[in-house]
């Protein structure tokens, strides 16, 4: 994330700053389509999809969303090839290890949500340096969806009640939506208001599923490893033509 001084680092004029998204979700997916339309292995399509990955942070960053989360590996994606799997696990550390002073220098607070427990060790060292070193900081929250699974994280929700509830701690009449949202993994982060999904599927995937209950989904047949500012530009667009009613009138 080196500073550009171009004026694309800017908010495009026709974007109103006080309508934009606090939060970004995005489902970046078509990383395999991407590299198999060039005749490409699909790990490459995986490589590039971490650039543009750095690139919507930054662009992020640049505009004035406070908050971007991405979808990196689900629950379900244990069921591809070892050798995809493998080097993806493998790339996340890398690009870990690698961002982490970038990540400290632009003031960014990562954090990861998932089963992180069954991650490979060595990636799971790398996650708790990189949340512990940026805790502090006080810019842009991005985080990092990984072995993440919606109905998951909801069953692990309720397991953590019910133990309270067993033991004493807690009345079932306590339990109300703020109280369960304090038991997901996303407790201490909002909820997004503009969940983008690249390569055209109609389709949640398991992402963040309490959480996107009132978010406005934005799909665009453009694949993940494509998607750029000019594509973020557009997406912000159609988001603040949306009339967000949260079922009033
Ligand atoms: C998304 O791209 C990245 C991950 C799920 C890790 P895909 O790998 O799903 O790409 P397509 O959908 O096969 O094109
Ligand atoms: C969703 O993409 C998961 C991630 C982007 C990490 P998938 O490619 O796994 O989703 P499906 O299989 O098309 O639903
Ligand atoms: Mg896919």
């Amino acid at each position: 994330m080196t500073a550009k001084t171009t004026p694309l680092r800017e908010l495009p004029a026709d974007l109103d700053r006080e309508r934009l998204p606090r939060h970004v979700a995005a489902i970046m997916d078509g990383n395999g389509r991407w590299a198999k339309s060039r005749g490409l292995p699909r790990i490459m399509g995986h490589q590039r999809g971490v650039d543009a990955l750095k690139n919507l942070l930054r662009c992020c960053d640049d505009w004035g969303v406070k908050a971007l989360t991405a979808y990196a590996f689900s629950t379900e994606n244990w069921g591809r090839p070892l050798e995809e799997v493998d080097f993806l696990m493998t790339l996340f550390e890398r690009v870990l290890r690698q961002q982490l002073q970038e990540m400290m220098a632009e003031n960014v607070r990562i954090r990861f949500v998932g089963n992180l427990k069954t991650l490979p060790a060595s990636l799971q060292a790398e996650i708790d340096r990189s949340m512990e070193m940026t805790a502090e900081n006080s810019g842009i929250e991005f985080t990092v969806a990984t072995n993440y699974g919606g109905r998951q994280e909801i069953l692990e929700a309720c397991r953590s009640i019910a133990t309270q509830v067993r033991d004493g701690k807690l009345q079932p009449e306590d339990i109300d939506e703020a109280l369960f949202k304090r038991h997901l993994y996303t407790a201490n982060i909002g909820d997004p208001d503009l969940l983008i999904r690249t390569s055209g599927e109609m389709r949640i995937s398991n992402f963040l599923l309490w959480q996107v209950a009132y978010a406005e989904l934005y799909v665009t047949e453009t694949l993940w490893p494509d998607f750029d500012r000019a594509e973020f530009h557009r997406a912000l667009s159609a988001y603040q033509k949306r009339d967000r009613r949260f079922g009033k009138v």
